[in-house]
């Protein structure tokens, strides 16, 4: 029998970095059953709070009435993550590589960078109401039987 598609699960919260262990409790049950590795959900989870943070800090300047919208999409052969803020959003090709000499010993700048490292695709939507930061992990598509 075919599996039936997943809706996506939608959390929205105000900007408050507290609520990123709530949005956690959800993100790290899905990966669970999304059968990726201990290893890999951290990971992802890792990259997934960092894009989040971001959003509250550098899209909503952590002004608490604006919403944080996080839609987890789970497609047969990959998991979605979509966070969308208020702001400006960023080119996100245009940012500084931080490990180029000149930014080794500058504080932040690697959040975008690890995302990169841990997903298949990073990229940011700009819309006249906000910005849609796109995360995307590819999962392993089981073989069918012969
Ligand atoms: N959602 C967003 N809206 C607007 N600007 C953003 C957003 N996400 C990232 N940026 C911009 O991209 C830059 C790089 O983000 P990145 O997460 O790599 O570093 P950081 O947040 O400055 O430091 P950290 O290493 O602590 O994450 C930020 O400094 C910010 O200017
Ligand atoms: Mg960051």
């Amino acid at each position: 029998m075919a599996h039936p598609a997943l809706l996506p699960v939608v959390l929205t919260c105000n900007t408050d970095l507290r609520f990123i262990d709530l949005i956690q409790v959800v993100g790290a049950e899905f990966l669970k059953h999304l059968s990726f590795s201990q290893e890999d959900g951290e990971r992802l989870w890792l990259a997934i709070q960092e894009g989040i943070a971001n959003a509250m800090r550098h899209g909503n300047k952590l002004v608490k009435d604006k919403p944080v919208k996080v839609t987890f999409t789970p497609k047969v052969d990959r998991f979605e993550i979509r966070i969308e803020d208020r702001g400006p959003g960023v080119d996100l090709e245009a940012l500084p590589d931080p490990n180029l000499p000149e930014n080794l010993l500058k504080p932040g700048g690697r959040g975008v960078f690890f995302m990169r490292q841990v997903m298949d695709e990073v990229h940011m939507e700009r819309h006249p109401q906000g910005s849609t930061l796109v995360l995307v992990k590819a999962r392993k598509v089981r073989e069918p039987h012969p």
